[in-house]
């Protein structure tokens, strides 16, 4: 299935994203990794990225548009994917239904994630991250086995510099101003399906089950 992840910053996107990776086998793919392993290797796009990122701005769409669309026709991403991160405008939405359909694509769903402004401010300044694998951590909710280090390769963790509570609160503004207009874009498509918040896995399993039962009325 071709899914959408939509919701906040630290709404839980990418921690679903990566379970839904790991469980059932649809690629992650996450714009702000991609956006972030530019930055760590100083390419030219981490260059130009990095002045909008670490600002808690929205990297301007032709970028993104370009790197979505160089990702989409990769092998993996055409047995279906769960996209994190994109889109995040309008002009993003329109240019993704392009994409798709020059390949004969569409998008089967959006899932939304809506949580309080209050809760993000609370996991997005404990959240800690691997900086190889990208694993997710929160130092209180889901915190690593041995403090500071990744479960999965022993690697060490970071906090973003976008998870600094200021930066924080301006990618809220952005998102409510900029995104948040995707949610009527896709409800009136009948593509929209709101996930309860819960804990992590509670919430793994709600979007396994609704999953299934779209599956099952295709
Ligand atoms: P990006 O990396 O996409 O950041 P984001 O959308 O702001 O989302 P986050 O990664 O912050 O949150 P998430 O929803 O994935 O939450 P997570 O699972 O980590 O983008 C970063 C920047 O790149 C943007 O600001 C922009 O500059 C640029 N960019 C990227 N895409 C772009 C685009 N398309 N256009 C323009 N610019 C773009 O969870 C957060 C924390 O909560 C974790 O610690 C986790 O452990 C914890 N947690 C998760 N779920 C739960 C739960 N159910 N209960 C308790 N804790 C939980």
């Amino acid at each position: 299935m071709n899914l959408i992840f939509l919701g906040p910053p630290g709404a839980g996107k990418g921690t679903q994203a990566q379970l839904l990776e790991q469980r059932e086998g649809i690629p992650q793919v996450s714009t702000g990794d991609i956006l972030r392993t530019a930055m760590a290797a100083e390419t030219p796009l981490g260059q130009q990225a990095r002045q909008y990122v670490d600002q808690g701005e929205l990297v301007p769409d032709d970028v993104m548009i370009a790197i979505i669309e160089d990702r989409l026709n990769q092998p993996d991403a055409r047995r279906g994917f769960v996209l994190d991160g994109f889109p995040r405008t309008l002009r993003q939405a329109r240019a993704l239904d392009r994409v798709l359909a020059a390949t004969g694509r569409r998008i089967d769903l959006v899932l939304y994630f809506d949580v309080a402004d209050d809760v993000i401010v609370r996991r997005l300044t404990g959240r800690r991250v691997c900086r190889q694998t990208s694993h997710i951590y929160h130092v209180e909710s889901s915190p690593p086995r041995r403090p500071g280090r990744c479960d999965i390769d022993g690697s060490e963790l970071y906090q973003r510099d976008d998870d600094q509570e200021e930066t924080v609160r301006r990618r809220l503004e952005v998102y409510h101003r900029e995104t948040e207009p995707l949610v009527e874009f896709y409800r009136r498509r009948g593509l929209f399906e709101p996930v309860r918040n819960g804990d992590i896995e509670s919430v793994h399993r709600r979007l396994v089950e609704i999953l299934k039962t779209r599956a099952g009325s295709r």
